[in-house]
């Protein structure tokens, strides 16, 4: 008998520009364009088995080892039911292909990480149960294709299919037919730059990202300002940048960018705050290290940047690192500075050990 199943791991990106409204909330369809680096570490992954079998009831999900509903017409049974309908026409065309496209699934992914803790859990864990299932049904994608329904499980995972620097056009069809994930640049390209997250807080985040920026799209005029007359051009200034390895003005943007986008949680009614008051002493101390590079070296030495939680991540030169989980274990003593590239304020690892 053959056994169909397949394994797929995906892992987290952490955008410089940050994705937050979407113009349609069932195709997650966002209101701008986005762009984010995949962190190439183990330590932050999703892994998915994906399993076919015609003895089975119908579609099952395992997160972490515990059962998640897969709830009719939700996030889950559209990225599922797409990858399905793909199968499908391949096995329409192709009579020689085993009908496995109407076989109930079983799903099991794991995260390495804490999940929800602002730490992209939905990003890995939406990329890799999109690969996982284009692996169990063998079909021949490209991974802008994949991203198309990755992006449907949740916006941010479409760009986690792809490895490097990558941008989530946001499009402009009703459809979403033109909303998808590019590569800019592949990590080979720029392996100098390098990610240190600070875990300030593992815990589950009060404000989902979801719910969140629908607010912010709803009471937010700061967020139409960002939307219409920012991020285009930050879009075009941080490709330039990674294309040129101009790692001064990739800097530039995305500390800007974070703070564009934390400022519109503030303008959001109610306010939502993401950051605390350990995540702003990184934010003064990694500015304080940069007012001292420039005046010693005309150069910035390190980029901070936070997502829908307090935790940190900080982009820098390889050969700076060291220096930062210096200052950092310094000013923070009770954090403990794991092997590079971690540097942890929980004093819990993120793998749960
Ligand atoms: C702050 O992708 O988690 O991390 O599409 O509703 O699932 P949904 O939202 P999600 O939002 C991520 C927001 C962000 C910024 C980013 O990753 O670009």
């Amino acid at each position: 008998m053959t056994v169909y199943q397949a394994t797929a791991s995906a892992p987290v990106n952490i955008a410089c520009i940050k994705y937050w409204g979407k113009r349609d909330t069932k195709l997650i369809l966002p209101t701008n364009s986005s762009l984010s680096v995949t962190l190439d570490q183990d330590h932050l992954r999703s892994t998915t088995t994906s399993r076919a079998d015609p003895s089975f009831e119908k579609d099952r999900l395992w997160l972490n080892g515990e059962e998640d509903e897969i709830k009719e017409g939700g996030r889950l049974a559209t990225c599922i039911k797409e990858v399905k309908s793909l199968r499908r026409q391949l096995e329409e065309k192709d009579a020689s292909l085993p009908k496995i496209s109407g076989y109930p699934v079983h799903i099991s992914s794991h995260n390495n990480f804490p999940t929800a803790a602002g730490l992209a859990s939905s990003a890995s864990g939406f990329a890799a149960l999109v690969a996982s299932l284009a692996a169990l049904y063998q079909l021949p994608t490209d991974a802008s294709r994949l991203s198309l329904i990755a992006r449907q499980g949740s916006g941010s995972a479409c760009r986690s299919l792809f490895g490097g620097f990558v941008a989530w056009q946001m499009g402009e069809k009703a459809d979403g037919s033109d909303s998808y994930a590019v590569q800019v640049a592949p990590r080979e390209h720029w392996p100098d730059v390098h990610a240190l997250i600070c875990v300030v807080n593992d815990e589950k985040k009060g404000t989902s990202s979801t719910s969140g920026m629908q607010r912010t799209v709803e009471t937010s005029a700061l967020l139409q300002h960002r939307i219409a007359h920012v991020v285009p051009e930050r879009m075009r200034a941080i490709s330039d940048a990674i294309k040129a390895r101009d790692f001064d003005a990739f800097a530039r943007i995305t500390m800007q960018d974070s703070n564009q986008f934390h400022a519109v949680c503030l303008d959001t009614d109610p306010p939502i705050f993401y950051m605390n008051d350990v995540s702003r002493a990184i934010i003064a101390l990694i500015v304080e290290y940069n007012r001292v590079a420039l005046a010693n070296s005309g150069k910035l030495k390190a980029a901070y940047t936070y997502d829908a939680g307090p935790n940190a991540v900080i982009y820098a030169p390889k050969e700076n690192i060291k220096e930062i989980v210096e200052l950092i274990v310094k000013y923070f003593p009770q954090a403990q500075a794991f092997k590079d590239p971690f540097a942890l304020f929980s004093g819990k690892d993120v793998q749960g050990k």
